[in-house]
Protein backbone atom coordinates (compact mmCIF):
# COMPACT_ATOMS: atom_id res chain seq x y z
CA UNK A 1 0.00 0.00 0.00
CA UNK A 2 0.98 3.85 -0.73
CA UNK A 3 2.78 5.75 2.29
CA UNK A 4 -0.38 6.32 4.11
CA UNK A 5 -0.88 10.18 4.73
CA UNK A 6 -3.71 12.12 6.45
CA UNK A 7 -5.87 14.76 3.93
CA UNK A 8 -3.19 17.47 5.57
CA UNK A 9 -0.01 14.84 4.71
CA UNK A 10 0.40 13.92 8.47
CA UNK A 11 1.29 9.73 8.53
CA UNK A 12 -0.21 7.47 11.34
CA UNK A 13 2.50 6.74 14.02
CA UNK A 14 0.90 6.68 17.02
CA UNK A 15 -1.74 4.47 18.58
CA UNK A 16 -3.79 4.89 21.95
CA UNK A 17 -5.16 2.02 23.51
CA UNK A 18 -7.64 2.12 25.91
CA UNK A 19 -8.59 -1.14 27.61
CA UNK A 20 -11.04 0.08 29.96
CA UNK A 21 -13.78 2.86 30.58
CA UNK A 22 -13.42 2.87 34.18
CA UNK A 23 -11.59 3.69 36.95
CA UNK A 24 -11.49 4.09 40.33
CA UNK A 25 -10.70 7.79 40.44
CA UNK A 26 -13.67 10.55 39.77
CA UNK A 27 -11.51 13.24 38.44
CA UNK A 28 -13.31 16.66 38.51
CA UNK A 29 -11.86 17.30 35.30
CA UNK A 30 -12.62 13.84 33.86
CA UNK A 31 -15.17 11.46 35.26
CA UNK A 32 -16.95 14.60 37.59
CA UNK A 33 -18.22 12.83 41.00
CA UNK A 34 -21.59 14.23 40.59
CA UNK A 35 -21.67 12.77 36.89
CA UNK A 36 -23.19 9.51 36.09
CA UNK A 37 -21.87 6.69 34.35
CA UNK A 38 -22.65 3.70 32.79
CA UNK A 39 -19.83 1.34 31.57
CA UNK A 40 -19.24 -1.08 28.49
CA UNK A 41 -20.49 -4.89 29.39
CA UNK A 42 -17.44 -7.34 29.24
CA UNK A 43 -18.86 -8.25 25.94
CA UNK A 44 -18.67 -5.02 24.32
CA UNK A 45 -14.76 -4.85 25.50
CA UNK A 46 -12.26 -5.91 22.89
CA UNK A 47 -10.52 -8.98 24.32
CA UNK A 48 -6.36 -9.01 24.29
CA UNK A 49 -6.26 -11.19 20.88
CA UNK A 50 -8.65 -8.61 19.71
CA UNK A 51 -6.39 -5.80 20.03
CA UNK A 52 -3.26 -7.75 19.34
CA UNK A 53 -4.68 -8.15 15.81
CA UNK A 54 -5.56 -4.67 15.70
CA UNK A 55 -2.00 -3.46 16.52
CA UNK A 56 -0.62 -5.38 14.72
CA UNK A 57 -2.42 -3.92 11.36
CA UNK A 58 -1.66 -0.80 12.44
CA UNK A 59 2.15 -1.78 12.60
CA UNK A 60 1.85 -2.71 9.20
CA UNK A 61 0.36 0.53 8.11
CA UNK A 62 3.22 2.15 10.01
CA UNK A 63 2.21 2.54 13.02
CA UNK A 64 5.78 2.04 15.65
CA UNK A 65 4.37 4.08 19.13
CA UNK A 66 1.83 1.96 21.41
CA UNK A 67 0.26 3.60 24.37
CA UNK A 68 -2.20 1.76 26.75
CA UNK A 69 -4.71 3.78 28.82
CA UNK A 70 -7.97 3.91 30.01
CA UNK A 71 -9.97 4.70 32.13
CA UNK A 72 -7.78 3.26 34.57
CA UNK A 73 -5.69 0.76 32.70
CA UNK A 74 -4.76 -1.13 36.07
CA UNK A 75 -8.20 -2.21 36.47
CA UNK A 76 -8.37 -4.60 33.76
CA UNK A 77 -7.42 -8.25 34.43
CA UNK A 78 -4.11 -9.48 33.59
CA UNK A 79 -2.65 -7.00 31.44
CA UNK A 80 0.65 -7.84 31.74
CA UNK A 81 -0.54 -10.63 29.51
CA UNK A 82 -1.94 -7.86 26.62
CA UNK A 83 1.77 -5.66 27.35
CA UNK A 84 3.96 -9.08 26.69
CA UNK A 85 1.55 -9.80 23.68
CA UNK A 86 2.46 -6.10 22.10
CA UNK A 87 5.84 -5.99 23.12
CA UNK A 88 6.45 -8.66 20.99
CA UNK A 89 5.74 -7.38 17.95
CA UNK A 90 8.82 -6.13 16.00
CA UNK A 91 7.32 -3.02 14.71
CA UNK A 92 6.36 -1.56 17.84
CA UNK A 93 9.25 0.09 19.12
CA UNK A 94 7.66 1.76 21.95
CA UNK A 95 5.29 0.58 24.19
CA UNK A 96 3.63 3.20 26.77
CA UNK A 97 1.31 3.53 29.52
CA UNK A 98 -0.58 6.73 31.58
CA UNK A 99 -2.08 5.07 35.13
CA UNK A 100 -3.49 6.68 38.25
CA UNK A 101 -0.78 5.14 40.02
CA UNK A 102 -3.27 3.49 42.25
CA UNK A 103 -2.16 -0.05 41.55
CA UNK A 104 1.35 0.47 40.83
CA UNK A 105 2.65 -0.99 43.57
CA UNK A 106 1.49 -4.29 43.13
CA UNK A 107 2.15 -4.10 39.25
CA UNK A 108 5.18 -2.35 38.36
CA UNK A 109 7.51 -4.80 38.30
CA UNK A 110 5.50 -7.62 36.41
CA UNK A 111 4.66 -4.80 33.68
CA UNK A 112 8.56 -4.13 33.75
CA UNK A 113 8.93 -8.11 33.05
CA UNK A 114 6.01 -8.16 30.39
CA UNK A 115 8.38 -5.74 28.41
CA UNK A 116 6.61 -2.39 29.06
CA UNK A 117 9.14 0.45 28.22
CA UNK A 118 7.84 3.86 29.95
CA UNK A 119 5.14 4.18 32.21
CA UNK A 120 3.44 7.77 32.85
CA UNK A 121 1.85 8.31 36.28
CA UNK A 122 -0.72 11.38 36.99
CA UNK A 123 0.21 13.30 40.37
CA UNK A 124 -1.61 16.58 40.59
CA UNK A 125 -0.83 17.33 43.64
CA UNK A 126 1.02 16.43 46.82
CA UNK A 127 -1.29 17.32 49.74
CA UNK A 128 -3.72 14.04 51.31
CA UNK A 129 -6.81 16.77 51.33
CA UNK A 130 -6.53 18.21 48.02
CA UNK A 131 -5.40 14.53 46.27
CA UNK A 132 -8.83 13.39 47.63
CA UNK A 133 -10.96 16.37 46.43
CA UNK A 134 -9.23 16.49 43.19
CA UNK A 135 -9.24 12.45 42.41
CA UNK A 136 -12.47 12.55 43.58
CA UNK A 137 -11.94 9.70 45.88
CA UNK A 138 -11.14 8.56 49.60
CA UNK A 139 -7.35 7.13 48.66
CA UNK A 140 -4.47 8.41 49.54
CA UNK A 141 -1.71 9.93 47.84
CA UNK A 142 0.93 8.52 49.57
CA UNK A 143 0.02 5.11 47.76
CA UNK A 144 -0.04 7.16 44.22
CA UNK A 145 3.97 8.30 45.79
CA UNK A 146 4.69 4.76 46.69
CA UNK A 147 3.99 3.17 42.67
CA UNK A 148 6.11 6.05 41.73
CA UNK A 149 8.91 5.07 44.23
CA UNK A 150 8.36 1.22 42.98
CA UNK A 151 7.83 2.26 39.17
CA UNK A 152 11.24 3.73 39.65
CA UNK A 153 13.20 0.75 41.22
CA UNK A 154 11.57 -1.77 38.02
CA UNK A 155 13.94 -0.64 35.64
CA UNK A 156 11.91 1.30 33.32
CA UNK A 157 13.22 3.21 30.43
CA UNK A 158 11.34 6.21 31.12
CA UNK A 159 9.01 6.98 34.36
CA UNK A 160 7.67 9.98 34.05
CA UNK A 161 4.59 12.54 35.58
CA UNK A 162 1.48 14.65 34.77
CA UNK A 163 0.17 17.19 36.19
CA UNK A 164 -2.76 18.84 35.30
CA UNK A 165 -3.01 22.34 36.37
CA UNK A 166 -5.95 24.37 37.17
CA UNK A 167 -5.83 27.82 37.86
CA UNK A 168 -7.82 27.70 41.67
CA UNK A 169 -6.93 24.36 42.19
CA UNK A 170 -3.62 23.74 42.31
CA UNK A 171 -1.37 26.04 40.31
CA UNK A 172 0.14 26.93 44.25
CA UNK A 173 1.93 23.81 43.67
CA UNK A 174 3.61 23.99 40.45
CA UNK A 175 6.98 25.25 42.50
CA UNK A 176 6.29 21.88 44.57
CA UNK A 177 5.53 19.44 42.07
CA UNK A 178 8.59 20.27 40.19
CA UNK A 179 11.05 20.45 43.33
CA UNK A 180 9.23 16.57 44.16
CA UNK A 181 10.01 15.61 40.23
CA UNK A 182 13.67 16.91 40.31
CA UNK A 183 14.58 14.94 43.77
CA UNK A 184 13.40 12.01 42.31
CA UNK A 185 15.16 12.66 39.00
CA UNK A 186 11.63 12.49 36.96
CA UNK A 187 10.35 14.41 34.05
CA UNK A 188 7.50 16.07 34.64
CA UNK A 189 4.62 17.96 32.22
CA UNK A 190 2.84 20.30 33.24
CA UNK A 191 -0.76 20.28 31.45
CA UNK A 192 -3.67 22.66 30.23
CA UNK A 193 -6.35 22.16 31.57
CA UNK A 194 -8.10 20.98 28.21
CA UNK A 195 -11.91 21.18 27.05
CA UNK A 196 -12.41 17.56 26.49
CA UNK A 197 -16.03 15.60 26.52
CA UNK A 198 -18.75 17.22 27.75
CA UNK A 199 -18.74 16.78 31.74
CA UNK A 200 -16.09 18.82 33.45
CA UNK A 201 -17.26 22.43 33.45
CA UNK A 202 -14.19 23.36 31.79
CA UNK A 203 -14.03 27.05 30.87
CA UNK A 204 -10.79 29.47 29.40
CA UNK A 205 -11.08 31.19 32.87
CA UNK A 206 -10.06 28.09 34.75
CA UNK A 207 -6.79 27.15 32.17
CA UNK A 208 -3.45 27.82 33.96
CA UNK A 209 -1.78 28.54 30.06
CA UNK A 210 2.00 27.81 29.24
CA UNK A 211 3.32 31.10 30.08
CA UNK A 212 1.74 31.55 33.49
CA UNK A 213 3.47 28.23 33.98
CA UNK A 214 7.09 29.26 32.79
CA UNK A 215 6.36 32.70 34.54
CA UNK A 216 6.14 30.80 38.15
CA UNK A 217 8.56 28.45 37.24
CA UNK A 218 10.98 30.94 36.36
CA UNK A 219 11.14 32.60 39.55
CA UNK A 220 12.60 29.24 41.45
CA UNK A 221 14.83 27.59 38.36
CA UNK A 222 16.97 28.28 35.15
CA UNK A 223 16.42 26.11 32.49
CA UNK A 224 16.34 26.64 29.00
CA UNK A 225 13.67 25.83 26.02
CA UNK A 226 13.98 23.30 24.20
CA UNK A 227 11.57 23.50 21.66
CA UNK A 228 8.88 20.49 20.86
CA UNK A 229 9.70 17.27 19.06
CA UNK A 230 7.86 16.64 15.74
CA UNK A 231 4.77 14.18 16.36
CA UNK A 232 4.76 14.62 20.34
CA UNK A 233 2.44 16.25 22.32
CA UNK A 234 5.15 17.94 24.94
CA UNK A 235 6.91 21.37 24.52
CA UNK A 236 10.50 20.80 26.46
CA UNK A 237 12.65 22.43 28.78
CA UNK A 238 16.04 21.34 29.99
CA UNK A 239 16.94 22.61 33.69
CA UNK A 240 20.67 24.15 33.42
CA UNK A 241 22.09 22.97 36.84
CA UNK A 242 21.07 19.17 36.51
CA UNK A 243 20.41 16.65 33.91
CA UNK A 244 16.88 16.76 33.87
CA UNK A 245 14.38 18.51 32.13
CA UNK A 246 10.17 19.12 32.05
CA UNK A 247 7.72 19.51 29.82
CA UNK A 248 4.10 21.73 29.41
CA UNK A 249 1.62 20.42 27.47
CA UNK A 250 0.00 22.86 25.94
CA UNK A 251 -3.02 21.91 23.75
CA UNK A 252 -5.44 25.08 24.48
CA UNK A 253 -2.40 28.15 24.09
CA UNK A 254 -0.62 26.27 21.58
CA UNK A 255 -2.21 23.50 19.86
CA UNK A 256 -0.27 20.61 18.28
CA UNK A 257 -2.41 19.23 15.82
CA UNK A 258 0.12 20.34 12.84
CA UNK A 259 1.89 17.17 12.90
CA UNK A 260 -0.59 15.08 15.52
CA UNK A 261 -0.16 11.70 14.05
CA UNK A 262 -2.09 9.67 16.90
CA UNK A 263 -5.35 7.42 16.82
CA UNK A 264 -6.95 5.99 19.61
CA UNK A 265 -8.59 2.91 19.85
CA UNK A 266 -11.33 2.94 22.60
CA UNK A 267 -12.23 -0.15 24.75
CA UNK A 268 -15.13 -1.04 22.97
CA UNK A 269 -13.78 -1.06 19.56
CA UNK A 270 -14.54 2.10 17.83
CA UNK A 271 -11.27 4.42 16.19
CA UNK A 272 -11.17 8.26 17.29
CA UNK A 273 -8.68 10.12 14.93
CA UNK A 274 -9.01 13.13 17.60
CA UNK A 275 -9.62 13.37 21.04
CA UNK A 276 -12.16 15.83 20.57
CA UNK A 277 -13.90 13.48 18.19
CA UNK A 278 -17.84 12.98 18.63
CA UNK A 279 -18.00 9.55 17.66
CA UNK A 280 -15.92 6.99 16.82
CA UNK A 281 -15.12 4.81 13.59
CA UNK A 282 -16.81 0.72 14.70
CA UNK A 283 -14.03 -1.47 13.64
CA UNK A 284 -15.01 -4.04 15.86
CA UNK A 285 -17.65 -5.40 13.65
CA UNK A 286 -15.50 -5.95 10.82
CA UNK A 287 -13.02 -7.58 13.27
CA UNK A 288 -15.99 -9.77 14.80
CA UNK A 289 -17.08 -10.03 11.28
CA UNK A 290 -14.81 -12.51 9.66
CA UNK A 291 -12.78 -10.14 7.69
CA UNK A 292 -8.95 -10.51 7.03
CA UNK A 293 -6.45 -8.84 8.22
CA UNK A 294 -6.16 -6.87 4.78
CA UNK A 295 -9.52 -5.94 4.66
CA UNK A 296 -9.46 -4.56 8.20
CA UNK A 297 -5.68 -2.67 7.07
CA UNK A 298 -7.24 -1.07 3.61
CA UNK A 299 -10.45 0.70 5.81
CA UNK A 300 -8.60 1.78 8.44
CA UNK A 301 -6.38 2.81 5.81
CA UNK A 302 -9.23 4.85 4.10
CA UNK A 303 -10.29 6.69 7.63
CA UNK A 304 -6.96 7.74 7.96
CA UNK A 305 -6.56 9.07 4.61
CA UNK A 306 -9.61 11.39 4.96
CA UNK A 307 -8.74 12.58 7.97
CA UNK A 308 -8.67 16.31 8.56
CA UNK A 309 -9.08 17.07 12.59
CA UNK A 310 -7.58 19.66 14.07
CA UNK A 311 -9.82 20.67 16.62
CA UNK A 312 -7.64 22.22 19.00
CA UNK A 313 -6.07 24.72 16.11
CA UNK A 314 -9.42 25.21 15.45
CA UNK A 315 -10.88 26.10 18.94
CA UNK A 316 -7.36 28.10 19.18
CA UNK A 317 -8.19 30.35 16.22
CA UNK A 318 -11.77 31.26 17.74
CA UNK A 319 -10.68 30.91 21.55
CA UNK A 320 -13.46 32.86 23.07
CA UNK A 321 -13.91 31.22 26.29
CA UNK A 322 -16.50 28.84 25.40
CA UNK A 323 -15.75 25.42 24.15
CA UNK A 324 -17.94 24.46 21.27
CA UNK A 325 -21.51 22.79 22.23
CA UNK A 326 -21.72 19.51 19.97
CA UNK A 327 -20.54 16.41 21.91
CA UNK A 328 -17.39 15.30 22.02
CA UNK A 329 -16.56 11.85 23.39
CA UNK A 330 -15.38 11.66 27.24
CA UNK A 331 -11.97 11.17 27.79
CA UNK A 332 -12.20 8.32 30.23
CA UNK A 333 -13.45 6.53 27.02
CA UNK A 334 -10.63 6.75 25.11
CA UNK A 335 -7.74 7.48 27.39
CA UNK A 336 -6.54 11.09 26.62
P1 LIG B 1 4.63 10.67 25.50
O1 LIG B 1 4.68 9.72 24.36
O2 LIG B 1 5.40 10.15 26.69
O3 LIG B 1 5.00 12.08 25.16
O4 LIG B 1 3.11 10.69 26.05
P2 LIG B 1 1.82 11.55 25.64
O5 LIG B 1 2.00 12.98 26.04
O6 LIG B 1 1.53 11.29 24.20
O7 LIG B 1 0.67 10.84 26.50
P3 LIG B 1 -0.01 11.08 27.92
O8 LIG B 1 -1.02 9.97 28.08
O9 LIG B 1 1.00 11.24 28.98
O10 LIG B 1 -0.81 12.43 27.74
C1 LIG B 1 -0.41 13.66 28.26
C2 LIG B 1 -1.48 14.70 28.02
O11 LIG B 1 -1.52 15.04 26.64
C3 LIG B 1 -2.89 14.23 28.40
O12 LIG B 1 -3.59 15.29 28.99
C4 LIG B 1 -3.48 13.87 27.06
O13 LIG B 1 -4.87 13.98 27.06
C5 LIG B 1 -2.83 14.91 26.17
N1 LIG B 1 -2.77 14.44 24.79
C6 LIG B 1 -2.19 13.32 24.32
N2 LIG B 1 -2.35 13.24 22.99
C7 LIG B 1 -3.04 14.34 22.63
C8 LIG B 1 -3.54 14.82 21.41
O14 LIG B 1 -3.37 14.20 20.36
N3 LIG B 1 -4.22 16.00 21.42
C9 LIG B 1 -4.42 16.69 22.54
N4 LIG B 1 -5.09 17.83 22.45
N5 LIG B 1 -3.98 16.27 23.74
C10 LIG B 1 -3.31 15.11 23.77
N1 LIG C 1 -7.42 18.24 30.63
C1 LIG C 1 -6.11 17.92 30.64
N2 LIG C 1 -5.64 16.70 30.98
C2 LIG C 1 -6.54 15.78 31.34
N3 LIG C 1 -6.37 14.51 31.75
C3 LIG C 1 -7.59 13.97 32.00
N4 LIG C 1 -8.56 14.90 31.77
C4 LIG C 1 -7.92 16.04 31.37
C5 LIG C 1 -8.35 17.34 30.99
N5 LIG C 1 -9.65 17.68 30.96
C6 LIG C 1 -5.07 13.87 31.89
C7 LIG C 1 -4.97 12.86 33.00
C8 LIG C 1 -3.82 11.99 32.56
C9 LIG C 1 -3.80 12.15 31.06
C10 LIG C 1 -4.05 10.92 30.29
O1 LIG C 1 -4.78 13.10 30.75
O2 LIG C 1 -4.70 13.48 34.25
O3 LIG C 1 -2.60 12.44 33.09
FE1 LIG D 1 -8.81 10.61 36.75
FE2 LIG D 1 -7.53 9.24 34.80
FE3 LIG D 1 -9.55 8.15 36.16
FE4 LIG D 1 -10.04 10.11 34.45
S1 LIG D 1 -9.28 8.08 33.92
S2 LIG D 1 -10.93 9.86 36.49
S3 LIG D 1 -8.20 11.38 34.70
S4 LIG D 1 -7.58 8.80 37.00
FE1 LIG E 1 -4.52 15.58 17.28
FE2 LIG E 1 -7.07 16.26 17.62
FE3 LIG E 1 -5.26 16.60 19.59
FE4 LIG E 1 -5.21 18.15 17.40
S1 LIG E 1 -6.83 18.07 18.95
S2 LIG E 1 -3.46 17.21 18.41
S3 LIG E 1 -5.82 16.65 15.82
S4 LIG E 1 -5.95 14.65 18.71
Amino acid sequence: MRSLRDKLGRPLRSLRVSVTDRCNFRCFYCMPGDGEFTFLPRKELLSYEEIVRLVRIFASLGVEKVRITGGEPLLRKELDKLIESISSIPAIRDLALTTNGYKLPEMAYRLREAGLKRITVSLNTLRGDRFRAISGSGFDVDRVIEGIEIALKAGFEEVKLNAVIVRGVNEDEIIDLAKFAREKGIYLRFIEFMDVGTLNRWDLQSVFSADEILEVMKKEFEFLSEGRAKGETSLNFRYTDMDLGFGIIASITRPFCGDCSRIRLSADGHLYTCLFSSSGFNIKRYVRGGCSDGRIARIIYKLWAGREDRYSEVRFEKLSGESPSFSKVEMFRIGG
